[in-house]
This record gives C-alpha cells, sequence and structure tokens, in this order.
C-alpha cells in the first residue's frame, strides 16, 4: 500500500488511553507512534541500533481520528547524510482514506559506541533485510 513513495507499513487501533479531551485521537500517543516507527525504519535502513531522533519539521495536525478508527503509518527515506538519515512520515486513517498529518523532514542521527555522529556510508533505500545492526550479527537467521 503506497502514497506516492510511501510504504503503509504499521497501523494502530485507537483507543481509549489514545483519545484527548475532545474524544478524538491524543497527538502525543500519535507522534509516540510516529517516532517508533521512524527510529525502526532508521535502524533497518542505517545497520545500526544506535540511532536517535535529531529534528522534526513542523506538524500540522490536518484530520483525526476517533474511538475504534485504524490508522496507518507510513516514511520514506528522502535524504542520506553523511552521519544522518532524513525522512517523510505519513499517518491516513484507515477508514475515512483522509490524511491525518505529514512531516517533511525526520532526521535521525547514526551515532557510534561513544554516542557520537558516525558515518553510516549508506546512499540509497534498501527493501530488504540485509542491513541488520551489527550486535545482532552472532544471531542472524532468526
Ligand atoms: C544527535 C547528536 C549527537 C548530534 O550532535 P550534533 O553536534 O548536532 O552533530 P553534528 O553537528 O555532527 O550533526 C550530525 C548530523 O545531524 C545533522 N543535523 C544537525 N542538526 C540538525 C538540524 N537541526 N536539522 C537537521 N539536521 C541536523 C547534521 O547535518 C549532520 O548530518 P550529516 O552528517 O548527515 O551531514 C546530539 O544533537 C544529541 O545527542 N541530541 C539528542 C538526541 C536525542 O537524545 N534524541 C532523542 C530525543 S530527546
Amino acid at each position: 500500500m503506497t502514497s506516492g513513495d510511501i510504504t503503509f507499513h504499521t497501523r494502530k487501533w485507537v483507543r481509549p488511553e489514545d483519545l484527548n479531551a475532545n474524544g478524538t485521537l491524543f497527538g502525543g500517543s500519535l507522534l509516540r507512534w510516529i517516532d517508533e516507527e521512524a527510529a525502526i525504519y532508521a535502524i533497518v535502513q542505517l545497520g545500526n541500533g544506535n540511532a536517535v531522533t535529531k529534528y522534526m519539521s513542523e506538524i500540522n495536525f490536518v484530520s483525526s481520528a476517533v474511538q475504534g478508527d485504524l490508522i496507518e503509518m507510513g516514511l520514506t527515506a528522502t535524504h542520506f547524510g553523511r552521519t544522518s538519515l532524513t525522512m517523510r512520515a505519513e499517518v491516513r486513517n484507515m477508514f475515512t482514506r483522509e490524511s491525518i498529518l505529514t512531516i517533511e523532514k525526520i532526521v535521525f542521527v547514526n551515532l557510534d559506541d561513544d554516542g557520537l555522529p558516525a558515518p553510516h556510508g549508506y546512499t540509497s533505500i534498501t527493501y530488504d533485510r540485509d542491513r541488520v545492526p551489527y550486535q545482532h550479527l552472532g544471531t542472524a537467521g532468526r
């Protein structure tokens, strides 16, 4: 399922604990889900479990969701820097098909074991599982 270059991998079910006082999806829950989704995407693309959120551009909540709705989240890499990865995110309501938000720039930075920015060496998107974080190479094949 794609929208432009974005592949929508993850779905969430809007539950009572995800609502704001208006009875619609709480922005904080959505941002937590997006940050986690972006972290997983960055780990897979950079082959390093030690990548952190550096920057998020303006977020415009254009529509919402209500309890029981299903939403889907998608990300795509838009730029591979030296130590960073920039992504674009979109979230939409599966029932109404409306876009809930887009984030044009989410930047993650690849860190070394000392927590300092480190070159990741990648320039393009992988659609495979070929960049398994080195910490897990001993258990490859799971
Ligand atoms: C991530 C961190 C180590 C980067 O340190 P830094 O001194 O900014 O590092 P650099 O200046 O070398 O920049 C690293 C990369 O981030 C990019 N970057 C830095 N600031 C940026 C910004 N405001 N917007 C977009 N990209 C930015 C740089 O362009 C560079 O990318 P490149 O190597 O691909 O060109 C440091 O800022 C940090 O620890 N931040 C907290 C991260 C965190 O804990 N996040 C979780 C949420 S609290």
